[in-house]
C-alpha cells in the first residue's frame, strides 16, 4: 500500500493552467489540470474595461489571439467574441477569456488556484476585487494570491489576513521573508538555491519555483527541497517528483 511518507511532499501547480497541452489561461487548461491531478491551477488576472477580473497573461492580446489590443480596450463582453484558443492548435478553436469568477466556480472543491494579480499600477483596484471574490465563494482555503507588486500582496492581507499570499521575485535581493504580509515566495527557478530554501523555511515561508518545465530543472527542484513545483506539465512533474518513492 501507498502510505503518506511514500509520496511526495511537493505540491504541483499547472502554470497557467495545463499550457502544456491546452491553451493558457483558459477553461480548457483548467479542464486539463483536474485530469492531470495538480495540486493548483496558476492564473494570471487583469481587469477588463467594464471592471469584470478575466484571466490573461500578456500586456497585449496579440499571441494568443492575433490582436495588438489590451484587455483593458474591451468589455467583457466583447471579449467573449475573440478566440483565444486556435493560437494554441484548432482543437482549441473557440476557447474565450474565462472570468476569475466562473474560474472560481469550476474549480470550487476540486482544484485549489494561485491567482496572479498582474501589475496594473499602483492605483489598481485588482486586489480588492480578488479579495471580495475570494470572500464572496468563501474560497479563502483553496486560494493564494501572488503577485510582482508587493503593495496588492499588503493590501489583500489588509482586507482579509487569513487569505495566503506570495511574493513573485526573479532574484532573492533583500529580506522579503520576514514580512507578514507574505506567506511564501514565488522564485524563479534558476535563482532557487539551497541556501534560499533554508533561509525562506528558517522564517516559515514556503517556497514555489516557476517555471519549471525540463525534466533536469524538476530534478533540480526536487533536490532542493521547494515546496511547490511550477510547470506547464504536471504529468512530467509527477512522474520525477514520484519517482524514487514507487
Ligand atoms: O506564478 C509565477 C509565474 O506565473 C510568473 O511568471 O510571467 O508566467 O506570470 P508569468
Ligand atoms: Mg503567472
Amino acid at each position: 500500500a501507498i502510505t503518506a511518507d511514500m509520496l511526495s511532499m511537493i505540491q504541483i501547480t499547472a502554470h497557467r493552467g495545463s499550457s502544456g497541452k491546452a491553451p493558457e489561461n483558459t477553461m480548457a487548461a483548467m479542464a486539463k489540470a483536474l485530469d492531470d491531478l495538480a495540486d493548483y491551477v496558476e492564473i494570471d488576472v487583469q481587469e477588463t474595461k467594464d471592471g469584470v477580473v478575466v484571466l490573461g497573461h500578456d500586456d497585449s492580446l496579440k499571441r494568443v489571439s492575433g490582436i495588438n489590443r489590451p484587455i483593458s480596450f474591451y468589455t467583457f463582453e466583447e471579449l467573449q467574441k475573440i478566440d483565444v484558443g486556435t493560437w494554441f492548435s484548432a482543437d482549441f478553436q473557440g476557447e474565450r477569456i474565462p472570468s476569475l469568477e466562473e474560474t472560481m466556480e469550476f474549480c470550487k472543491g476540486r482544484i485549489n488556484i494561485n491567482i496572479e494579480i498582474k501589475d496594473l499600477g499602483s492605483g489598481s483596484r485588482l486586489p480588492d476585487k480578488v479579495a471580495e471574490l475570494i470572500d464572496k465563494h468563501q474560497m479563502r482555503e483553496q486560494c493564494v494570491v501572488t503577485s510582482v507588486r508587493f503593495s496588492y500582496l499588503a493590501r489583500i492581507k489588509e482586507l482579509d489576513p487569513e487569505i495566503r499570499t506570495g511574493y513573485i521575485i526573479s532574484a532573492a535581493y533583500g529580506d522579503y521573508y520576514s514580512s507578514d504580509d507574505i506567506d511564501f515566495i514565488s522564485l524563479r527557478s534558476s535563482f532557487v538555491s539551497e541556501r534560499l530554501v533554508e533561509a525562506a523555511h528558517e522564517k516559515g515561508k514556503a517556497v514555489h519555483a516557476w517555471t519549471v518545465n525540463s525534466k533536469s530543472e524538476m530534478e533540480r527542484m526536487k533536490m532542493l527541497g521547494v515546496d511547490n513545483i511550477i510547470t506547464d506539465y504536471p504529468v512530467i512533474a509527477r512522474e520525477i517528483l514520484y519517482r524514487e518513492a514507487a
